[in-house]
């Protein structure tokens, strides 16, 4: 998901070029992952602050669903100049996010998708997922997508709850949930279903039917996000006029053990703390990112990472657009990671992981906090004991211990960062 606003930091060359560090990292990495956003929107739900456009908010080229996908066609050619010393690392993952992809027409996406495979081959067995908006796919464009090599979808469904969907400002028919997924699995795609939990209004049997709702629908992969009453954006201009109530964080917490308990329960076992999988169909694409591994983002406002380099596009499709049209990188700014960041990153993301985050990773006063950690409840004690033997049973060879969140960890997992960081007592 690119975030809403862009950082600071040092202006990016014209031409995009990668320091030789960066790019012999990822020649000897684990291949490449590639984000393609999607800016735009039918509608803007008012709690929503992601870098999407709806009709009319815009004009200009790249500005519309019609011009957009030769824009990003340009992007992957300067990648493919930019990457070209690494050799041609393959595609692990393809994950086409927004906004709404399935704005585009399927024929874009897939001629997306070949485009990038023009460049570096997919690998065996790689996963191609686009997300959607419930309301924007058909069958025959779920058919079009599976055959033109896309693996997965990921359906905003978000509640089940007439009157939560409309808080949210929400305007597709929770049916077409049903219809989406049933479509996307005689496709043969993989399903995933966002929710969104502690929407004003929201009761505890509201959250229950959303989550057996969606487990009843059998996807093999569910995310349930806590709402966020992003600044600037329509739900937070009510929430300031006293119009509706502020999320709560102990309601947000209740209804979190509760989906967790229902998702273990139906076999989906959690790998991440907003996200829950069948064994076997964790979305390996989000854990490059969570794992730091090596992805380029295309697209406006699209962050990228190689070998310890991050940049981010410009935000608006239109400046994006002309950038590339002038033949030069549409970056804002980059930065070099110093191995402290790194360090620091590795803690902040891979702790919020079921596999856990090396006890080896951590600075001393990390070390330090993790008896405290266990005597809270924080950390499972297990993790932290050296096993004899590994999960499939071999004697343990070099698996480090590891820092592995409980439950009411996985609910204060922000201040268990900030221990683990050493920045709290
Ligand atoms: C790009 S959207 C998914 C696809 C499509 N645009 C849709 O909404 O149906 C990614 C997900 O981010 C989550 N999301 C967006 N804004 C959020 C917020 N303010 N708080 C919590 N979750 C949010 C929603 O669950 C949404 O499904
Ligand atoms: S459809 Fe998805 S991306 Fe678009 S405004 Fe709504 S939540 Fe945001």
């Amino acid at each position: 998901m690119p975030p809403s606003a862009l950082p600071d930091g040092d202006p990016a060359p014209a031409d995009g070029a990668l320091p030789s560090t960066a790019l012999a990292a990822l020649a000897a990495g684990g291949g490449l992952a590639a984000y393609v956003h999607v800016p735009f929107c039918r509608v803007r739900c008012g709690y929503c602050d992601f870098n999407t456009y709806a009709p009319g908010d815009l004009t200009g080229p790249g500005a519309s669903t019609v011009t957009y996908a030769a824009a990003l066609r340009a992007e992957v050619a300067l990648a493919e100049r930019v990457l070209a010393p690494a050799g041609r690392p393959s595609l692990e993952t393809v994950f086409v996010g927004g906004g709404t992809p399935t704005l585009l027409p399927a024929a874009d996406l897939v001629g997306l998708l070949a485009a990038l495979r023009a460049r570096w081959p997919l690998a065996a067995g790689a996963e191609v997922t686009t997300e959607a908006n419930p309301d924007s796919v058909t069958p025959d464009a779920l058919a079009a997508l599976a055959v033109g090599g896309f693996t997965r979808i990921s359906l905003g469904m978000q509640s089940v709850v007439p009157h939560v969907l409309a808080t949210l400002d929400r305007t597709h028919d929770p049916a077409n949930v049903a219809r989406a997924v049933a479509a996307a699995a005689r496709a043969g795609l993989d399903v995933s279903l966002d929710l969104i939990y502690g929407t004003p209004g929201e009761s505890l049997d509201d959250w229950r039917a959303s989550v057996e709702t969606a487990i009843s629908l059998a996807p093999q992969h569910i995310s349930a996000y806590a709402l966020v009453v992003e600044e600037g954006t329509r739900m937070a201009a009510a929430v300031r006029r006293g119009e509706i109530t502020a999320p709560d964080d102990d309601d947000a917490a209740e209804k979190y053990e509760l989906a967790d308990r229902l998702l273990s329960e139906a076999g989906y076992g959690w790998y991440e703390v907003s996200n829950w999988a069948r064994p076997g169909h964790e979305c390996r694409h989000n854990l490059t990112y969570w794992r730091g591994g090596d992805w380029w983002g295309f697209g406006p406002g699209a962050h990228s990472h190689v070998g310890g380099v991050r940049w981010w596009n410009l935000r608006h499709p239109g400046s994006y657009a002309a950038r590339l049209t002038a033949g030069g990188s549409p970056a804002a700014g980059r930065e070099t990671l110093t191995p402290a960041q790194r360090a620091d990153e590795a803690i902040l993301l891979r702790s919020r992981l079921r596999d856990g985050l090396p006890v080896d990773a951590l600075p001393s006063e990390g070390r330090c906090a993790l008896p405290g950690l266990v005597a809270d409840g924080l950390i499972e004690p297990d993790g932290l004991v050296e096993p004899d033997r590994q999960p499939d049973g071999h004697p343990n060879g070099s698996r480090p211990r590891r820092v592995v969140l409980t439950l009411r960890g996985r609910l204060l997992a922000d201040g268990v960062v900030r221990r683990l960081l050493g920045l709290a007592g």
